[in-house]
């Protein structure tokens, strides 16, 4: 059975009330139109608006997930966001260990995995980021580099049905540079390779492309072999552009 196509938005730090929840009301009015083909659409925006936006688009098949989450479930963390809050205002997903959290706050492997964790726990869909940069692109490390995050950062009890990788290039990220399809294909399969050897229904995980995923490169990009749909960021941010990247899968 084919794998379902996840085409996953990323709002980032964008996104106030009104404009957030005007552009959740198109998606989730374009999907009821019917048209997104099979992939399954999910909104991740900012944590003021995941209540919101689950309200605004219930009733659709519109699924809305958050940026990050903290390890433990409750207590004395000033500032952060439970993954049983977050499914409290109706996310069913998160994406965890995005290159941004990486980097802004020094996230590592095993708080990523750790944040898996606490989804799981909450009954979340983590989306586990993992990607090179582009100097150890340049010098050759990209499956190193990858390898090493897939392993550090995904829980040993992971399965298809939690759990969602995205590989996402950091050079990428908002750059309007992709890789070609030759080096994405290289790299999935090698995900797939590991995921297959370290877990029994590792031929399930849905593997993500992102980073600079636009119109106007989806369609070759969803067609790569083991891409089962993409995390977008920016072009997430107008109902036009997300809807033609949603449809591009089908
Ligand atoms: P981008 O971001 O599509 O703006 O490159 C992707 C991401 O960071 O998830």
């Amino acid at each position: 059975m084919a794998i379902r196509p996840l085409i996953a938005g990323n709002w980032k730090m964008n996104g106030l009330g009104a404009d957030g929840l005007a552009l959740a009301q198109v998606i989730a009015e374009r999907l009821r139109g019917g048209g997104a083909g099979l992939a399954e659409l999910l909104l991740c925006p900012p944590a003021t608006l995941v209540r919101a936006v689950a309200e605004t688009v219930s009733g659709s098949d519109v699924l809305v997930g958050g940026q990050d989450c903290h390890a433990k479930s409750s207590g004395a963390h000033t500032g952060d966001v439970s993954a049983e809050m977050l499914a409290d205002a109706g996310a069913r997903y998160v994406i965890v260990g995005h290159s941004e959290r990486r980097a802004d706050h020094g996230e590592k492997d095993a708080t990523v995995r750790a944040k898996a964790e606490a989804a799981h726990r909450a009954g979340l869909i983590a989306i586990i980021c993992i990607g090179e940069t582009e100097a150890e692109r340049d010098r050759g490390a990209t499956l190193d580099v990858v390898g090493r995050q897939l392993a550090g950062s995904l829980p040993d009890q992971a399965k298809a049905a939690n759990t969602v990788v995205a590989y996402e290039p950091v050079w990428a990220i908002g750059t309007g540079r992709t890789p070609t399809t030759a080096e994405v294909a290289e790299v999935h399969k090698f995900l797939r390779e590991r995921l297959t050897a370290r877990y029994e229904d590792g031929g399930r995980f849905r593997l993500l492309y992102g980073g600079s995923v636009k119109p106007e490169n989806a369609r070759e990009l969803l067609a790569v072999a083991d891409v089962n749909g993409a995390l977008v960021g920016g072009a997430s941010l107008k109902a036009d552009s997300f809807w033609a990247i949603a449809t591009a899968c089908a």
